[in-house]
């Protein structure tokens, strides 16, 4: 077939060659303007994420076992590794050890503390207790940390739980999730197996960890006087909340004396405190102390928000709870966030984005895909405040 170019066309192939040839010589030329324009960024900026975020504070060089000269592993925390988990949980509790242990812990040999509503069967420990490289203790939780009070409007409870049923909210008619997400809140640093240490790292079943953590998370926290860790932040629900804010403001108003003044309240609210932007610390990955949550500030917040029965009417999580406590009654700087931890809870997944820090963490994860990007992430807003 005989094809012949009218003069538009022409022109339009032209420019089209001018500008790609300029891109190109651009791109090779100045390494910002190829960051800036590169597929996968804009790929981002599509799906409606952002490419924006600042450099975090990386971790450093002398914490790690493997820098020379290093007394990394002969620095010790009084820490434990924590798993809540059921008997059925014992393969995906078994997958979330052993990675942990290849990833991080048999170069350190932390202990482990397993806790449970039921007793744990025989062959829950036997796996368990086959994996683990330093001490474990396996312990129940007593029902008057698990189950709801008696005090609790079992009227009012339904009512809530129906109605966000109805409204598909997930866990919305669960009590279970309920019971745990309060005693995850309130209840679990008091747990006797957990009142000789003042760290804790929270693991739960079914969770990966993609780079080698080859530094003492713990010991970082402790000699920097941090006070909680995350790599994930992201939006709470506010169907499952819907009063939290407004008895968060009421605490403080009562008590003015618990608030930090450096607190992160700008990372959770947009205008000063008058409304909760829905940030929160995804609370399934944490290291953090339990003398935090032990202390008079947040067990004084801890009742007051229990008297509340939010925990049940609702279903306040203790997501929501541990980061606005930790955001208010702590210094901003005593927040961390573990860039270099590579950890995936279905379905999102935090990979490393500090300069260096996925290769030096030889990490699976894809660095592209990470959370951090997400439109549905809080990173953006933890940036701001940094
Ligand atoms: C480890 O090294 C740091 C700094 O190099 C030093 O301050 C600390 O005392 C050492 N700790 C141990 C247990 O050797
Ligand atoms: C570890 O921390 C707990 C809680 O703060 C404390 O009771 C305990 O004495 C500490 N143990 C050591 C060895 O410092």
């Amino acid at each position: 077939m005989h094809y012949k170019m009218n003069t538009t066309t022409r022109y339009v192939l032209l420019v089209l060659f001018v500008l790609i040839g300029l891109h190109s010589i651009l791109s090779f030329t100045h390494e910002d303007y190829g960051r800036a324009t590169s597929l996968s960024n804009i790929a981002h900026k599509i799906s409606g994420s952002y490419s924006d975020l600042g450099s975090p504070e990386p971790i450093p060089d002398d914490y790690f076992a493997s820098s020379p000269h290093s007394n990394a592993t002969s620095r010790r925390a009084n820490a434990t590794i924590l798993m809540l988990a059921r008997n059925s949980d014992v393969d995906s509790a078994v997958r979330s050890v052993r990675e942990l242990e290849d990833r991080f812990n048999r170069n350190f040999q932390y202990p482990w503390v397993f806790l449970n509503e039921e007793p744990f069967s025989d062959d829950f420990k036997t796996r368990i207790s086959n994996i683990v490289s330093g001490p474990v203790s396996f312990g129940l939780v007593p029902p008057d940390h698990w189950y709801q009070p008696d005090w609790i409007d079992e009227e009012r409870a339904t009512a809530g739980r129906n109605k966000m049923v109805q409204d598909n909210i997930i866990y919305g008619g669960s009590k279970s999730y309920r019971n745990m997400c309060r005693f995850n809140s309130g209840f679990f640093y008091r747990h006797q197996l957990l009142q000789q240490y003042k760290w804790y790292w929270r693991v739960e079943p079914d969770v990966h960890f993609h780079c080698n953590i080859d530094f003492d998370p713990f010991v970082y926290m402790e000699e920097n006087d941090k006070v909680y860790g995350f790599t994930i932040t992201m939006y709470e629900y506010h169907a499952t909340i819907p009063t939290l804010w407004d008895t968060v403001k009421e605490f403080m108003q009562d008590y003015p004396e618990y608030l930090d003044d450096n607190n992160a309240i700008n990372y959770m609210s947009d205008d000063g405190g008058q409304s909760y932007n829905l940030c929160h610390f995804w609370s399934n990955f944490e290291i953090a102390s339990m003398d935090f949550w032990r202390g008079e500030a947040y067990s004084k917040f801890f009742d007051f928000l229990d008297s509340k029965g939010g925990f049940y009417y609702e279903r306040w999580g203790d997501a929501p709870v541990h980061s606005i406590a930790v955001a208010l009654f702590a210094r901003k700087d005593q927040i961390q966030f573990f860039d270099e931890i590579g950890y995936e809870h279905n379905p999102y997944t935090h990979c490393p984005r500090g300069e260096g820090a996925w290769q030096r963490g030889r990490c699976s994860c894809n660095p592209s895909k990470s959370f951090d990007y997400d439109g549905y992430s809080c990173m953006r807003q933890w940036d701001r405040i940094q």
